[in-house]
């Protein structure tokens, strides 16, 4: 990560560092807020939760509170890093870190950059579904050039957790359900927040977060417990994990729950075994907020004393915002309990990645450059929003309504298609509710005829009157529902994953119209649409895009852009299938239509749209699967063609099952995708490779095998509906 040159410089400061300067350099802190408001601070963040004022409202409200930055314990050397985005007040606190502390060590700024700072990009699970490497990498560039304006030189991203359980809220900042294709987003996000050279001016650095198996919560209950074997915890939660340290990200986050009883927090398995030993991760590893305090409530520590000792010991280097480190550290080395090798190597873990960062030669930032960002909007970045945007969105049922036509009279109902704020999901970073092109605005933009009526909140009753009134001359019904941020993120798991409040009465009375009804679904999870799917004649998933939200769903809607995204996460059709993945272990009575075998009584047994899926204005076709095989690969050829009447992008998807083996193995998975265009009627060959080395999978004593025997291949437009094929396979 750095030279050895600044590996000296490192080794000679850590000889003059006190035991009191090493563990600032662990502590990070934010601005304690003191007051200055009406009302108290918990009622401010519950008026903005209940949404009795707007996320810009709160943010003005917050820039006129007092806060305390901590300047003393700067000045002696007590703080390493600080969670802010304020770059003229990042500026002074810095000058106070690097001219007036004995030793001038620069604090590190990081900041949650999920999904786009200024410029609001799609949320994660929806980006996810474009299956675009290249856009991934793009909104990271951008998103990184924007907050380092901001002074933030370090990002809380990407997520990297592998989601199977739709009641989980924070699914909305995942990659969704896949471990291959979660590894190319972790990749490509690494690699668009830091660049080839991180310390350049317009990169961050990356942290890989949460470490790990946060996605495996049980009931998908937020913060919950998780157990689970090795062989599933690496065969399906680690690669993405793995992949984004090989492409250098310089730091990971724990994750607040346990790993088969001991905290991750605290876990030397986790942190020492596999993530600095086995990978070799030369970085250094951060606590979630508050998680080292917490470990007395998991009941693992019996102080804040003991978490200090166990978590440092165990290979956690930074301690966000729990003060424990900066309250216990010192006394517990005076005390002999932590030793000396142990905390140096922390520090020297943070200073690598501050040097790396290039924080000693540049450790402040150009206040004007956020001027050009702050004042509007930049169209380079609002242009590439906007077609990851309409790239996100899936198309899941369409019997014949859509594409749309302009002359066609929409009424449009649903209060989230007039809702800007709704638009930016869980994590908005810098985003404005106001920049936001709501579905009303994109239509109008547009030049569609549309007549507008709220007729339902997401939580207040249905107008039945408003609704045929605003229905009356309508040719079609246009209802947008779904979930508001709130609803999904951190704290925000769900036990009941369809449509809240009234909003299916309001489909209901669409229907009762008698028109065409098209539900455009504005949501951060998978929900479960077994109803909708039954009565609604078309469905459009369009998550939460962002700032370029309703130009996107206009230009699906119109057919200016042919729908291509495909689902990263499974839509179960109940709740109570959950956790619903595609790539499930086979088990020894898998679910059909027999009482026997594993299935719910009172749910269909397949899910209601699998990974994978998404359907387009045309349609395509699969053909002629064809396989070789040489030393290294195997190479499987398959013929996709365009059989509907207009163009369009295909994601041809390419699984594996390894039918017999040592241990259950998943029923399919994804091993390779490629993206065609394809003209109507026109048809290509396409060519998925396979490395032989990637058909193993980790046993239980964590040792990567290939085993020979029977494989399937599968070739096709989702997870469920394939061409297949049975290979022998003998690897020596
Ligand atoms: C979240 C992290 C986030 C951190 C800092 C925590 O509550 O779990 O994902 O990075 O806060 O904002």
């Amino acid at each position: 990560m750095i030279s050895k040159e600044q590996e000296q410089s490192i080794r000679e400061l850590l000889e003059k560092m006190t035991v009191e300067e090493k563990v600032g350099q662990m502590h990070q802190l934010a601005p304690s807020i003191v007051g200055g408001f009406d009302v108290s601070f918990e009622e401010l963040i519950e008026m903005v939760t209940d949404g009795r004022i707007s996320n810009e409202e709160f943010g003005k409200i917050m820039s006129t509170a007092e806060r305390d930055f901590h300047e003393e314990d700067i000045r002696a050397g007590r703080v390493g890093s600080y969670l802010l985005n304020d770059p003229k007040k990042a500026n002074e606190l810095q000058r106070i870190a690097v001219e007036e502390s004995r030793l001038g060590i620069p604090l590190l700024y990081g900041f949650d950059v999920i999904h786009g700072f200024r410029t609001t990009f799609p949320i994660p699970l929806a980006e996810t579904c474009t299956w675009n490497e290249k856009l991934f990498e793009a909104s990271a560039e951008i998103a990184a050039r924007e907050a380092s304006a901001y002074g933030i030189k370090w990002t809380f991203a990407p997520m990297v957790d592998i989601a199977r359980d739709a009641r989980w809220g924070r699914i909305s900042e995942s990659a969704g359900e896949d471990p291959y294709l979660g590894s190319l987003f972790a990749r490509a996000k690494v690699r668009g927040f830091q660049g080839k050279n991180p310390a350049d001016r317009e990169r961050i650095g990356a942290t890989l977060k949460h470490f790990v198996a946060y996605g495996a919560v049980e009931g998908g209950q937020d913060y919950n417990t998780v157990s689970m074997s090795k062989s599933m915890l690496h065969n399906g939660f680690l690669p993405p994990v793995k992949a984004a340290v090989e492409e250098g990200a310089m730091t990971v986050m724990a994750a607040f729950n346990d790993y088969n009883g001991v905290p991750c927090t605290v876990n030397p398995y986790l942190l020492r075994t596999v993530l600095k030993e086995s990978y070799g991760f030369q970085g250094f590893v951060v606590s979630d907020a508050n998680a080292i305090r917490e470990c007395v409530s998991h009941g693992i520590a019996e102080d804040l004393a003991d978490a200090s000792r166990q978590a440092v010991k165990a290979g956690m280097d930074m301690d966000m915002g729990s003060n424990v480190y900066h309250d216990h550290l010192v006394s517990q080395m005076e005390q002999g309990e932590v030793s000396m090798e142990v905390l140096d190597e922390a520090v020297r873990r943070i200073l690598t990645v501050k040097m790396a960062l290039g924080l000693f030669e540049h450790p402040y930032v150009e206040e004007e450059r956020m001027e050009q960002y702050d004042s509007g909007l930049k169209e380079e970045h609002l242009e590439a929003a906007r077609d990851t945007a309409k790239r996100s969105i899936v198309l899941l049922k369409n019997e014949g309504v859509l594409p749309l036509k302009k002359e066609q009279k929409i009424a449009l109902v649903g209060a989230l298609a007039d809702d800007g704020e709704n638009c930016l999901g869980a994590w908005f970073a810098n985003g404005r509710g106001s920049e936001c092109v709501t579905v009303k605005a994109g239509l109008e933009r547009a030049g569609a005829k549309v007549s507008y009526g709220e007729c339902c909140g997401v939580e207040s009753e249905l107008d039945r009157e408003a609704l045929e009134s605003v229905c009356k001359e309508a040719d079609v019904v246009v209802a947008v529902v779904g979930e508001p941020n709130a609803m999904s993120g951190e704290a925000s798991s769900r036990a009941d994953i369809t449509l809240p409040g009234h909003q299916r009465e309001l489909l209901e009375a669409a229907l009762e119209t008698g028109k065409p009804v098209v539900a455009v679904l504005m949501n951060g999870r998978p929900l479960a649409l077994f109803w909708e799917q039954e009565h609604v004649p078309a469905i459009l998933e369009s998550w939460q895009l962002g700032v370029a939200h309703g130009d996107a769903v206009a230009a699906v809607l119109f057919g200016e852009y042919n729908p291509s995204g495909k689902l990263c996460a499974t839509f179960p059709a109940m709740t109570g299938q959950c956790p619903r993945y595609y790539n499930h272990p086979n088990t020894g009575r898998p679910g059909g239509r027999s009482k026997f075998t594993s299935r719910y009584l009172d749910a269909p047994v397949e899910p209601l749209y699998p990974f994978g899926y998404g359907l387009s204005y045309t349609e395509f076709s699969y053909e002629n699967m064809r396989i070789k095989e040489d030393a290294r690969c195997f190479s499987v050829t398959v013929q996709v063609k365009n059989t509907g009447a207009c163009p369009g992008e295909e994601t041809a998807q390419l699984y594996l099952r390894d039918v017999t083996a040592s241990i259950v193995r998943p029923v399919k998975e994804l091993k390779a995708f490629e993206k065609v265009l394809l003209a109507p009627g026109e048809a290509k060959d396409v060519t998925f490779v396979i490395d032989k080395k990637e058909m193993g999978f980790y046993n239980e004593d964590m040792n990567y095998c290939l085993e020979d025997g029977k494989f399937i291949f599968y070739a096709g437009g989702n997870s469920r509906d394939c061409l297949e094929q049975e290979r022998m396979v003998a690897f020596s």
